[in-house]
């Protein structure tokens, strides 16, 4: 049924030039159910990071699709995934986005479990006349199907029938790797995450992360900000900020940066950037290219934003931001949001890192209202279906390459297809390795 109107919503046609997304997908109640069930309560979502639960007894939430899950930490340091709802009569057991705990008590009649999800005590159980076929149920609370973590960073699923998390990840995975050895100690979230919500459809973010187009007109303030700061600074600052490392040199000359599209819908845009002071990064500039060669470590001070579709950005461009994206209905959405450091950095660079954090994310930020405000302002346009066909997946599509180049070959890394720009092309193409896959999980498929 769906398959007959995948036409009507996606007009992929590479022979012709021709890609084009129905404002539809944005707005319909029907599609969205559908990507519940299809995307988001059917294949690979990201959960967390393992240091949010980090000691013994851990414990934090989060949703899979529509569906609450708890992630906890037992008492000889397993991780586990559980979908936080009570075999007694469904409440949702833990109430607290995080904390520590070695019993979870569910609030409506205090069935109690463990950290490892078992249960410890139903109350007045010898006087509850059970039978012996309800002693024989198990009333433990029940395993997400599939779960797994890539160095630190949690998925989980509510079907078992996933590819395993290597293959979802794919080529895409040495791109968590720029993040996660920043620091041998790993990864941690700064304290003060933020949760907020817009009133659009939650591929706004999808796409916006990836969008180099936007940033010069809808971020005047920042910009203006930016310039105002460098024009005060001394010259030794401002002639650090634009030192560049030279170790992509010749045919790389003239490229600003560019995009790469892997299977699976995940898709990185980056700017080159330079070893600078500008970054918290720069106290450890020299380390990480000791242990871990020049190219990772210059990979690393670029600009990234990285998406693992469908609900995981990292943001490495002002500052280090880690969002979840929680879609809540077509036309509504819930963003959590935490800057993410590297552990053991001096506080030096962490007060950096975390100055320049709250001068571009967040509804307090620069950055983010503009965003917010464009979401919104689409998704009263997407209300019209006179001309349902929207146009921006156009940009970079006669500069769209199948495979890698240069820069990813540097990180040994194999995209489907990658772009090369200067610092105008803008590439739109890396949208439709979202919408690929969205279209082949909205198909009904899982499994590549
Ligand atoms: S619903 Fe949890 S104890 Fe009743
Ligand atoms: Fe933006």
């Amino acid at each position: 049924m769906f398959q007959g109107r995948l036409a009507e919503l996606i007009e992929d046609r590479p022979d012709d030039g021709v890609f084009r997304v129905s404002r539809a997908i944005f707005d319909d109640p029907d599609i969205f159910t559908l990507e519940m069930r299809r995307i988001f309560e059917a294949g690979w979502i990201f959960l967390g990071i393992a240091s949010q639960a980090a000691a013994a007894h851990d414990f934090f939430t989060t949703t899979v699709g529509r569906v609450p899950v708890l992630v906890t930490r037992d008492g000889t340091g397993q991780l586990h995934g559980f979908v936080n709802s009570c075999p007694h009569k469904g409440s949702r057991v833990a109430q607290v986005m995080q904390g520590n705990a070695r019993l979870h008590v569910c609030p409506y009649h205090s069935w109690t479990f463990d950290s490892a999800g078992q249960n410890k005590a139903i109350k007045w159980k010898k006087a509850g006349c059970y039978s012996e076929g309800f002693d024989q149920t198990s009333h433990n609370l029940a395993p997400l199907p599939a779960f797994g973590e890539y160095r630190g960073f949690v998925f989980g699923s509510l079907s078992a029938d996933v590819p395993s998390l290597t293959d979802h990840l794919g080529e895409a995975a040495k791109l968590l790797d720029l993040v996660a050895d920043q620091s041998d100690e790993g990864m941690e979230l700064v304290p003060g995450g933020v949760t907020f919500t817009y009133d659009a459809n939650w591929k706004l973010q999808l796409e916006n992360c990836s969008d180099a187009y936007h940033f010069t007109s809808a971020h005047p303030s920042y910009i203006r900000v930016l310039e105002q700061r460098q024009k005060q600074a001394d010259d030794s600052v401002v002639k650090s900020v634009f030192e560049n490392s030279d170790y992509w040199t010749g045919e790389s000359e003239g490229v600003a940066g560019g995009s790469y599209s892997f299977a699976h819908g995940h898709v990185l845009n980056w700017g080159r950037f330079g070893i600078s002071e500008a970054l918290p990064l720069y106290e450890r500039a020299d380390q990480l290219a000791q242990k871990h060669g020049r190219a990772k470590r210059d990979w690393m001070f670029n600009m990234r934003n990285l998406t693992i579709f469908p609900n995981l950005q990292i943001a490495e461009n002002a500052s280090s931001q880690l969002r979840v994206i929680r879609p809540l209905s077509a036309g509504k959405t819930e963003m959590r949001t935490w800057c993410i450091a590297p552990k053991g950095e001096s506080a030096e660079a962490r007060r950096q890192r975390i100055r320049q954090y709250e001068d571009f994310f967040n509804p307090s930020g620069m950055a983010t209202p503009d965003d917010t405000v464009s979401y919104e302002n689409c998704q009263r346009g997407f209300a019209s279906g006179v001309e349902p066909w929207l146009q921006g997946y156009a940009r970079g599509q006669t500069a769209s390459k199948p495979g890698g180049n240069i820069f990813s070959k540097a990180l040994g890394m194999e995209p489907e297809r990658s772009v090369l720009s200067d610092a105008q092309l803008c590439d739109e193409t890396l949208y439709h390795s979202y919408y690929r896959e969205w279209a082949r999980r909205m198909a009904g498929a899982v499994k590549a």
